[in-house]
């Protein structure tokens, strides 16, 4: 494999392959660690001293997807469609972009993968083609726990006539309780949005139960993964919603996003493309003016790095065989135990600070949250605590993060809002410790 060479690590810490990091159970037979040292290397980014703690608002680049973004651009810059050899390998890429998408997200059919330059871009365009087939008295329920990305778009389906009804958050928790869904549900639903995990809690929410729940009124769910999507595998055929949406500048990727539907729904939705694109045609119908090819090809690169990871302590898989979907699910698997390795140090510290609130559940249980945790403390304002932080170079965050409705539910003031530090899998636990000395005088 290219660039399996693993370079220095930030902190000296180059060698956590962590012992501590044990997998409870065997993943795909054989129970491995993450080998975060290797995991680094293949980040360019992650080279100095600086701890980065905002994944949340976009992860480090994978060098695969540089590597395929590069390689595109400079070999392979042309318009598709053509009879010439160079453009028929162009667009075999970009099917192959759209056929590593689908097995990244487990969907059956390429064709549902529906790409475009953000979530929010497509949430919003979707929106206007179900809005389009609307009839009086239909009605949308909405959370107040999203990010505004998948709650503004229905809102202004309200001016085209539909009701809109609000399903509002545990207060304490600010977790979407199912059962507080059930009487919002009736035969005039036609659809369900919500998030599968908060940006700012870090829980993950029972998608599958939901989509039964919806499904079971005859309405369509539409699931906003964007915090999901780089903590733990998505898998459109279990969860059972209609419509998904991520963001892979979140994800290990470029500043690109997926929206996947099921087949059928999206050749009935009226789509945005010119006259002569049939309805049947998916997904060009719903890609207006085309997707960026360099973007969307450099995806590829994503799942080149999941199938160096379920690999990687047995040798290479060679960059651009096949990766299969298997080893999406093992890569995620051990991402899922290292990142509740992260989480429960933190958590811990947090919970045994008087004046600290933490924002969410305070289980570190990886089937419960991701590695993201925000908290609130009452001996200082969340940005006295960020910028105190800053100043040992490491970057977290505060704010609302664009779900301030949430913070409303909450009671927290959204104009400060919660300090969040949001990991990924390539953060240490050097790393978490040495925020956790820098916090402890703090709050
Ligand atoms: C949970 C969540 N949903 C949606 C979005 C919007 O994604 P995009 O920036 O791709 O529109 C974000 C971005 O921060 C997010 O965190």
């Amino acid at each position: 494999m290219c660039g399996r060479s693993v370079r220095p690590t930030s902190f000296g810490i180059g060698s956590e392959a962590d012992p501590g990091i044990r997998l409870e159970g065997p993943v795909s037979g054989r129970p491995q660690p993450l080998d975060v040292d290797f995991v680094r290397g293949r980040f360019p980014a992650l080279t100095g001293p600086f701890v980065f703690f905002d994944n949340g608002g976009g992860s480090q680049i994978l060098q695969p997807v540089v590597d395929r973004l590069n390689d595109f651009l400079v070999r392979h810059n042309v318009q598709l469609g053509a009879s010439y050899p160079l453009s028929v390998e162009a667009g075999r890429l970009l099917s192959d972009a759209q056929r590593a998408v689908a097995t990244l997200i487990n969907a059956s059919d390429p064709d549902e993968v529906v790409m475009g330059p953000s979530t929010t871009a497509l949430l919003r365009m979707i929106a206007s083609s179900i809005g389009r087939t609307l009839q009086a008295g239909d009605e949308i329920v909405i959370t107040t726990g999203d990010h505004e990305a998948n709650i503004g778009p229905w809102l202004e389906l309200e001016a085209m006539g539909a009701r809109v009804r609000w399903w509002r958050p545990n207060p304490e928790t600010g977790v979407l309780d199912p059962t507080d869904l059930e009487p919002l549900l009736n035969e005039r639903t036609g659809l369900v949005a919500m998030t599968h995990t908060s940006n700012v809690l870090g829980s993950i929410h029972p998608v599958a139960d939901v989509a039964d729940m919806v499904h079971g009124v005859g309405a369509l769910l539409c699931v906003d993964g964007v915090a999901f999507a780089p903590h733990r595998a998505v898998d459109v055929q279990t969860l059972g919603a209609d419509l998904y949406a991520f963001s892979f500048y979140k994800t290990f990727g470029p500043h690109h996003a997926v929206l996947w539907g099921r087949r059928e729904l999206l050749q009935e939705l009226p789509g945005h493309g010119f006259v002569f694109v049939s309805e049947d045609d998916v997904p060009y119908k719903f890609q207006p003016g085309n997707v960026n090819y360099e973007l969307s090809v450099s995806l590829l690169g994503i799942l080149d790095y999941f199938g160096e990871l379920d690999a990687d302590q047995e040798g290479a898989r060679p960059m651009g065989a096949a990766v299969p979907r298997s080893a999406v699910v093992s890569a995620y698997e051990r991402i899922a135990v290292h990142e509740e390795k992260l989480v429960r140090p933190l958590l811990e510290m947090l919970s045994a600070r008087e004046g600290v609130r933490i924002i969410g559940h305070d289980t570190a249980d990886r089937d419960a949250r991701v590695s993201i945790v925000s908290f609130v403390s009452s001996r200082r304002s969340s940005r006295e605590i960020v910028t105190a932080v800053d100043a040992h170079g490491i970057g977290i965050r505060h704010g609302s993060f664009y779900s301030s409705r949430l913070l409303d539910e909450l009671g927290i003031d959204a104009g400060d809002g919660v300090v969040r530090v949001s990991m990924v899998h390539y953060n240490t636990s050097a790393e978490v410790d040495r925020l956790i000395t820098v916090l402890d005088p703090l709050i």
